[in-house]
């Protein structure tokens, strides 16, 4: 959450920065602002709103400076105003910076520098307490005021921070929170991700946990928490910097729905070798590792989570091994019961999610083998893990996630299989099978998003409903929850996710009238039951739409609507029934006039606990 980014070099740090800002604000959108040194002051301009608003006011002066920090806020301490905003400076404003992340002993560092020395504080936040702090401690040497500031710092924070005295430097920080730095040709960047920097450089520097960075325009230096030196290699990225640009799409959100067939593809045809077997990107796990591990836990949260269940199901069915799946920020307070036999595979789109890191980190200390499925290169999910699994998706920009969860079920599937066939646990015939149908997906993907007009028609007609319900049997379930997610995250209605046969224990005294129920049914073996519930809340007066496999017709004397997915093998249902859903809830929210891209109080990464 939050994004930060910061420039040194030839060309007007102004414009990099708000470039950057832009292609971050995914990560919040609370309030956005600029620190630039420029003609031998810092010029800091703040306000709070998205970055149009920076925008518009940083275009009615001309800051011409060359060096500056920049940041885009989801708020954690202090409502989102001007004075909470980032940059935030020490009180004589020669120090600025800009922090994604939270300390959290803010309040006892400032009210030791309110005893000590009388500090007087403009905003509520804490990153005001660290300018302040790095400022106690500056003799003339930023880097070794950071160093010093920063030990007695606690929490997670990725920092920049620039100094009027020393007008040739940008100090970077990183604790728990993403840090990159970019490699320009006499020029040099950080930003809190990827694609903020993609338009002016590919090669960058992942920087670890505990790092120091001094950036200077010729030179970047990477120190450890002893402030010894350390080498890195440049990591070249492979995303173009299309990929993270709208291309005359109108929102991030249809853009990534319609590049669903290409993520599918890519992850799924970069681990098929020759024989068409499956390969886990030189993830071994042997039939002795798989005998000897009696448990899976698959932990993640929000539609990641949604991407585990589907998980489990793919696991137990093909190799055979139990499966928990559990939300992340619920795992490590649960005693799970984890030992050197437990693969725990973590589920993250950023691979930076807190709470996900947080499970991960805890099942390691218990001596777990820590895989993860993960879409960001690099991240620190991917970094902390024994194997990582990487997903095909590209960069993902819009807040509600869809081509990052269609490729993270691919992954699962992929890793199902893989596990059973080197277990024993599949026929060749069916392994073959299913690999073959997943072959199939990214074009009967393209159909469902190439003929969505009876979507948007049903989104004009259901766009001011103020609550819906999603319900399905087995498999369905998962897409359930997903669809529902999807829905009120970015139209703000109000929904649920419920399996189908559980309406009768409770909710369904909530189905009246026009009541909006979007049933699936495209489990073969229970679709008949299915059917039976459409019934029951159609009884009630409620709207249906039903999703169901093609030929299965049946299902329009019960339901109001039908939409159709391609057929496909029951197993596969969910890569296919999810994007009817994803573009209902998408043209759902355009009709209501909401900011699909950037819902309210929300932030693509989130890494706070
Ligand atoms: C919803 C959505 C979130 C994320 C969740 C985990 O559309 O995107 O629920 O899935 O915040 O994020 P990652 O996958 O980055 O760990």
């Amino acid at each position: 959450m939050c994004g930060i980014v910061g420039y040194i070099g030839n060309n007007r740090a102004e414009d990099v920065l708000v470039d950057g800002l832009k292609k971050l604000e995914y990560r919040g959108y609370d309030s956005a602002g600029v620190a630039i040194f420029d003609e031998g002051e810092i010029k800091v301009r703040k306000y709070k709103g998205r970055m149009a608003n920076l925008e518009e006011h940083l275009s009615k002066e001309d800051i011409k400076g060359s060096l500056g920090i920049g940041h885009t806020r989801w708020a954690t301490h202090g409502e989102p105003s001007d004075r909470n905003s980032h940059p935030h400076t020490n009180v004589s404003g020669s120090i600025a910076l800009i922090h994604n992340g939270i300390l959290e002993n803010y309040m006892q560092l400032k009210e030791w520098l309110i005893e000590m020395k009388g500090d007087i504080f403009k905003s509520e936040t804490d990153t005001e307490v660290i300018a302040h702090l790095i400022d106690h401690y500056y003799e003339g040497d930023l880097l070794d005021a950071v160093f010093t500031a920063v030990d007695k710092m606690e929490g997670a924070y990725a920092l920049g921070v620039i100094c009027k005295d020393e007008p040739d430097k940008i100090v970077a920080v990183r604790k728990d929170s993403p840090l990159i730095v970019g490699l320009g040709e006499d020029a040099n960047y950080i930003a809190s991700d990827i694609p903020a920097l993609l338009k002016y450089t590919k090669n960058m520097y992942l920087i670890e946990n505990g790092e120091t960075v001094l950036l200077e325009k010729d030179k970047v230096t990477i120190y450890n928490e002893l402030r010894q030196e350390v080498k890195r290699d440049v990591f070249e990225v492979t995303w173009d910097a299309q990929a993270a640009e709208k291309e005359g799409y109108e929102h991030f959100m249809i853009k990534e729905i319609n590049e669903q067939p290409k993520g599918v593809h890519d992850t799924l045809h970069r681990r098929l070798n020759k024989e068409e077997k499956i390969e886990l990107d030189g993830i071994k796990l042997t039939k002795e590792d798989l005998d000897r591990i009696n448990k899976v836990y698959i932990v993640a949260c929000g539609t990641a989570y949604h991407a585990g269940l589907v998980g489990k199901y793919a696991i137990e069915k093909f190799a055979k091994i139990p499966v928990d799946v559990a939300v992340a920020s619920e795992f490590r307070y649960s005693d799970p019961f984890i030992d050197e036999n437990t693969l725990f595979i973590a589920v993250s789109q950023s691979g930076e999610t807190l709470d996900t890191l947080a499970a991960l980190r805890e099942a390691k200390r218990k001596g777990a083998r820590i895989m993860s499925v993960v879409n960001v290169v690099g991240s620190s999910v991917a970094r902390e893990s024994d194997d990582v699994f990487y997903t095909w998706a590209g960069p993902e920009i819009a807040v509600a996630s869809t081509k990052a969860y269609t490729t993270q079920l691919v992954s699962m599937y992929l890793i199902a299989l893989n596990m059973a066939d080197t277990k024993g646990s599949i026929s060749q015939e069916r392994y073959t099978e299913i690999v073959n149908e997943l072959k199939t997906m990214p074009l009967k993907i393209e159909n469902i998003v190439k003929n969505d007009e009876d979507l948007q028609k049903l989104a004009d007609e259901q766009f001011n409903k103020e609550n819906a319900f999603y319900i399905g049997r087995g498999l369905d379930v998962c897409v359930a929850s997903e669809g529902s997610l999807k829905l009120k995250e970015i139209s703000y209605i109000h929904s649920e996710a419920i399996a189908a046969g559980e309406l009768k224990h409770g909710t369904i005294a909530l189905i009246e009238e026009g009541r909006l129920v979007i049933a699936l049914a495209t489990q073969d073996r229970l679709y008949d039951k299915m059917l039976s519930n459409i019934q029951e809340v159609r009884a009630r007066g409620a709207y249906v739409i039903g999703v169901a496999k093609e030929g299965n017709k049946e299902i329009e004397k019960t339901a109001d609507k039908v939409i159709y997915i391609p057929d496909t093998m029951d197993e596969l249902t969910p890569i296919l029934s999810v994007v009817p859903l994803q573009l209902l809830s998408y043209y759902i929210a355009v009709a209501r006039g909401c900011d699909v891209d950037k819902p309210k109080n929300l932030a693509k990464s989130v890494t706070v606990e």
